[in-house]
């Protein structure tokens, strides 16, 4: 199983010669490497960077799995409650290893597997519609929060316990519930110990942004039938590969490194990521949060005031050609495009002849869907590269739990070495903190 980047197109010998990375740069970024991957080694041997112990968590899997067999097949939907790092892992997972309008099959066709609804935001129009949707009896809810204490969270809760108990009961209503939240603190832990509801620990070390791989995606990932064995050594392949010490050889640190310096030298503040392939729209969401939520600091690791950070926008192929591309190949040069290649789609769905098709129909027939999608990636590609625009492109050869699990560990471990580049915390969030603060002042909670 491999994952393949090629950054060749982010250095100005092969763009147009003025703009992109000098490519003498290399050499002083791989030097520097060394620093960086002591830097990190010295922090995860002090407790940062757990996310990396992911790839091998034998007994979660074991007690997931084994949870959620006794559920299986007893609901037919599953309601996740969560928000940010407690949901964008869980759609990532659904929208690619699952097919696409899952919610729309019939029981039949998802052999036996439950809908799967997210509900993230408190519009009280979305939490509304999904209610009366939604058959109580037959939904399961996990309710994820690491804190145990965001307001959105927590409300939703409130509300579907209310909507489950007025149908159920109030006695069987527990059974409907399982929570995802610290092994320790929070309003969902003294919920779990106190009323006895099913609940499964975020790892202390591990922050909403970096849990995919925890009981957080985990357990939405195995009431849906999904291969957690698989996922998990698709994670531990890509953290084998962050062992190397050089840059060449470590892939997810190269494409951060490239990332900071496109920022520190071509002012390329926006890093999109464009996946071909709409199983990763979702995916490219989860990202967007990931560099976004870690990487945007005020202060420096020295603790000073440095406004650190690069804008990520999420993306697909080829819909946003149609959209934002053209704002990428003639607007400012402050971008770097990272493009993710599925080889296997290629050949799929041969677009059929018709007799006496016109030329502008008929040079289409006899190819595949796949293949147009794959020739507009190149061309879209090329067009940036004629234009002086940075991209790398990564390539997986299908979209599975294992390549998943790599794409997924690999964003992560890049998002860490950035962390060091930008000589920033990758790993707390005291902007949105203090917006949790000022909701819960607003909302008069005791003590704010
Ligand atoms: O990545 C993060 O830490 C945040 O985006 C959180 O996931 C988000 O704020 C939700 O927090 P919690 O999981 O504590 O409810």
């Amino acid at each position: 199983m491999t994952l393949r980047l090629d950054d060749t197109l982010m250095f100005r010998d092969k763009l147009d010669g003025v703009h992109g990375i000098n490519p003498a740069s290399v050499a002083e970024l791989a030097e520097r490497f060394a620093d960086v991957q002591a830097e990190v080694r010295h922090r995860r041997e002090h407790g940062e960077y757990s996310f990396l112990k992911l790839g091998h968590q034998p007994d979660v899997v074991d007690a997931i799995e084994h949870w959620a067999d006794g559920k299986r097949r007893r609901f037919y939907h599953l309601l996740v409650l969560g928000i940010g790092g407690s949901a964008l892992g869980a759609k990532a997972l659904l929208s690619a290893l699952r097919p696409p309008a899952w919610n729309e099959w019939p029981a039949e066709r998802r052999d036996g597997w439950p809908t799967l609804t997210v509900l993230e935001n408190v519009d009280p129009v979305t939490v509304q519609e999904a209610l009366d949707r939604l058959d109580p009896r037959r939904t399961l809810v996990n309710v994820i929060s690491k804190s145990g204490g965001t307001a959105e969270t927590l409300a939703q809760y409130l509300v579907v316990r209310d909507w489950i108990e007025r149908t159920v009961g109030v006695g069987a209503a527990r059974d409907h519930f399982v929570l995802t939240t610290d092994p320790a603190k929070g309003a969902l832990r003294a919920l779990a110990r106190e009323e006895g509801i099913d609940s499964f620990e975020v790892p202390a070390g591990v922050g909403g942004r970096f849990s995919v791989l925890t009981a957080v995606g985990l357990i939405p990932a195995a009431l849906l039938g999904m291969d957690l064995g698989e996922l998990l050594a698709g994670a531990q392949e890509a953290v084998s590969e962050a062992e190397s010490n050089t840059l060449a050889g470590n892939p997810a640190a190269r494409w951060a490194a490239l990332q900071w310096q496109a920022q520190a030298t071509r002012a390329a503040n926006v890093h999109v990521l464009m996946p071909y392939s709409d199983r990763l729209r979702e995916f490219a969401e989860w990202y967007r949060q990931l560099w976004a939520e870690s990487l945007g600091k005020r202060l420096d690791r020295g603790g000073r005031e440095s406004f650190r950070g690069p804008t990520p926008v999420a993306t697909v192929g080829a819909t946003d050609q149609h959209s934002q591309v053209q704002l990428f190949i003639e607007g400012p040069f402050d971008k770097t495009i990272t493009f993710i290649r599925v080889a296997d789609t290629v050949g799929m769905l041969e677009i059929p002849a018709r007799p006496g098709a016109s030329p502008e129909l008929s040079y289409l027939q006899g190819k595949t869907m796949g293949q147009l999608l794959d020739a507009e990636f190149k061309a879209t590609r090329e067009a940036l590269r004629s234009q002086g625009r940075m991209s790398m492109t990564l390539e997986i050869d299908t979209i599975d739990a294992r390549h998943l699990g790599r794409l997924l560990m690999f964003f992560q471990i890049a998002t860490g070495y950035a962390g060091v580049w930008y000589d920033v915390n990758p790993f707390d969030q005291p902007g949105v903190e203090l917006g949790k603060v000022l909701t819960f002042k607003a909302m008069g909670r005791a003590g704010y």
